[in-house]
């Protein structure tokens, strides 16, 4: 047996400006659950953290929209992100929010930790400013065309089409996004800024160390970036909504979300250990060389998590470590995944081109939501979720393939058997049996293998590569004719291909924990694979908001190979997996493009 290791699972925090879409599950969400799922599974110490990114442009933009304050935005959504990720089952150990008392605090003690060191410098810079609002309008306050790639609505820090991060003065026929025929005059202003070409010859450094395990596209952005230059970023913004700067005179500023919020992955790592009442646990991913950080995030946030933020973290390097002098950790891999369009177009908010988790998971099952999502990741490139594409894959494969499998045995043996796994001598199987049963084993070191390189998309098609081989194997066993004239071969049959499905139960888990669980209980055994999801209040103050965390004291799923007892008692199956009809790709589509008819958020 191997030492059990320190994951550290760090999941993009979603700005709480709108409901989670199939975008988010498939661009991190659901890519980090299955890789926290399988190293539970393992016996690896998981810490998934993450939380509602509250502050910036991307909620004040949309509160103007709406003429409400913008903590009732967050709030909102907030709540709502809990609910459907529950649902869907983001078995995070803590989704928390940016709003909370201990990330302020955090924040601005990185903030003039790095003052202190000399890291920040205060510079003057030119700015949007609106003559009809009387205010700076930061980054997503102004849209224009994009001065790279030449893209029509770039927003002021960030075009949505190269990813490339921007200066807003310099975006060509710059306009006000929310009054398009104001006049935008350039105002001076004084702001912070993080040194970040002083870390250059470390982030080298870093890159070479790592990038042989990342995927191409995350090392060629990051290459670039630093090939571009590593200039100053300024960290502080002309905003009302955000963390304060905190020093005197500063008051009308804030801390820039970005500079803040990818330290989530920390705060919320602290928070999580005073919530269980081990103050310093924590340390045993931040402070442990031995621990592995993996990002998991779309494509477009990855100057941050690859640069920006090994930045931070080498200049508040020994933060709350007094006394001792391991090195904090960077992260160890960037897993970004590429984007997922809708039916060959883009995800749009204001076209309503999206497809929203809190509506599909009213009308689909979760794992037929998950099967298909990751059945898809964009892990290479840009994929498309397509509704006849869905139907077909979860009605041909999740359900005909692998839910048919398990129910047709399950039943066959439950009424065929008395109700057990048939009894038979484990030294009577025929090679055929055995043959099977070796091709199941053995797939829980490629399978995982595939995930611990987080190829997720292979390690799903390996399995259901596996639940064919089964029906073809169960096909050419046929124990429903078997069973007539040569009973205990049918029964060796039965009982080889239940053990294949126990296995399957196992590794299908990460992807599937829903189904995983029936069939648990199904194949007669108690207990829960993973742990429990809750909602709960906080036990600090953090302002009356709830938070999303997984108790996993009472998981007994295991990374291993089954070990079916033959005789043992079944439960009574039910269908595992729901038959969608044809019909739903029509309604489906119309909701496309059309105005949503979403809950209006009541102040
Ligand atoms: N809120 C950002 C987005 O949705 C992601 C923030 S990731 C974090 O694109 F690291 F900054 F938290
Ligand atoms: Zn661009």
């Amino acid at each position: 047996m191997t030492e059990p290791k320190y994951i550290h699972v760090s999941v993009a925090w979603p700005y709480a400006n709108g409901d989670l879409h199939v975008g988010h599950l498939a661009g991190a969400y659901l890519t980090a659950d299955i890789f926290a799922r399988y190293h539970r599974l393992k016996g690896n110490h998981v810490l998934m953290v993450s939380g509602s990114d509250s502050h910036g442009t991307p909620i004040s933009v949309e509160a103007d929209k709406r003429g409400i304050p913008a903590r009732q935005v967050f709030e909102h959504y907030h709540e709502r992100f809990l609910l459907t990720q529950q649902k869907v089952g983001i078995s995070y150990d803590l989704f928390t929010h940016t709003d909370t008392e201990n990330h302020h605090r955090i924040a601005q003690d990185f903030f003039l930790h790095l003052l202190e060191k000399g890291y920040l410098y205060k510079e003057t810079q030119k700015l949007m400013y609106s003559e009809q609002e009387k205010r700076f309008l930061p980054d997503r306050y102004v849209e224009g065309e994009c001065y790279i790639c030449h893209y029509a609505n770039a927003r002021g820090d960030q075009c949505d089409n190269c990813g490339n991060l921007l200066d807003a003065t310099l975006l060509i026929n710059p306009r006000n996004k929310a009054h398009p025929d104001d006049k935008l005059i350039i105002r001076e202003s004084e702001h912070f800024f993080l040194d970040l070409g002083r870390w250059e010859p470390e982030l080298l450094a870093y890159l070479a160390k790592h990038e042989s395990h990342w995927r191409t596209n995350v090392v060629r952005f990051s290459r670039n970036f630093v090939a571009d230059g590593l200039h100053g970023r300024p960290i502080t913004r002309d905003i009302d909504w955000g963390i304060n700067v905190p020093l005197e005179g500063w008051e009308d500023k804030k801390l820039y979300v970005w500079f803040e919020a990818v330290m989530g992955y920390f705060t919320a790592s602290i928070e999580w250990a005073k919530n269980i009442g081990k103050p310093d646990e924590w340390k045993k991913w931040w402070y442990n060389p031995q621990a592995e950080i993996y990002n998991f995030i779309g494509k477009d946030n990855i100057p941050f998590h690859t640069i920006i933020w090994q930045a931070e973290l080498l200049g508040v390097n020994g933060i709350y470590n007094e006394g001792d002098d391991t090195p904090l950790q960077l992260p160890y891999d960037v897993p970004a995944n590429e984007f997922m369009n809708i039916e060959g177009d883009k995800f749009s908010k204001s076209r309503n081109w999206a497809i929203w988790l809190p509506d599909i998971l009213d009308r689909y099952q979760p794992d037929a939501v998950r099967y298909y999502t990751a059945a898809t990741f964009p892990e290479t490139s840009d994929t498309d979720f397509n509704w006849e594409n869905f139907l077909n894959r979860v009605n041909g494969e999740l359900l005909a393939a692998w839910g048919n499998l398990a129910n047709r045995m399950l039943s066959f043996s439950y009424k065929r058997f008395e109700g057990k796994v048939p009894t038979v001598d484990l030294n009577d199987l025929t090679a055929e049996d055995k043959a099977i049963l070796e091709k199941a084993e053995a797939a829980f070191e490629q399978i995982g293998g595939l995930l611990d390189a987080v190829k997720l998309r292979d390690a799903l098609a390996a399995g259901m590569a596996l639940v064919r081989d089964s029906n073809a194997y169960l096909d050419r066993r046929a124990p429903w004719k078997t069973i007539k004239e040569d009973a205990a071969d049918a029964a060796r049959s039965v009982y080889t291909v239940l053990r294949v499905i126990d296995n399957l139960k196992v590794l299908l888990a990460p992807f599937l924990p829903f189904t995983s669980q029936k069939l648990h209980e199904f194949l007669g055994y108690d207990g829960q694979l993973f742990g429990e999801q809750k909602i709960v209040e906080y036990q600090e103050s953090t302002r009356g908001h709830k938070a999303l965390v997984y108790d996993g004291s009472k998981a007994i799923g295991k990374w291993a190979k089954s070990n079916l007892q033959p005789g043992q008692s079944l439960r009574e199956p039910a269908p595992l997996i729901v038959k969608l009809e044809p019909e739903i790709v029509e309604k489906e589509r119309a909701f496309l493009g059309q105005p949503r008819d979403e809950q209006p958020i009541v102040v």
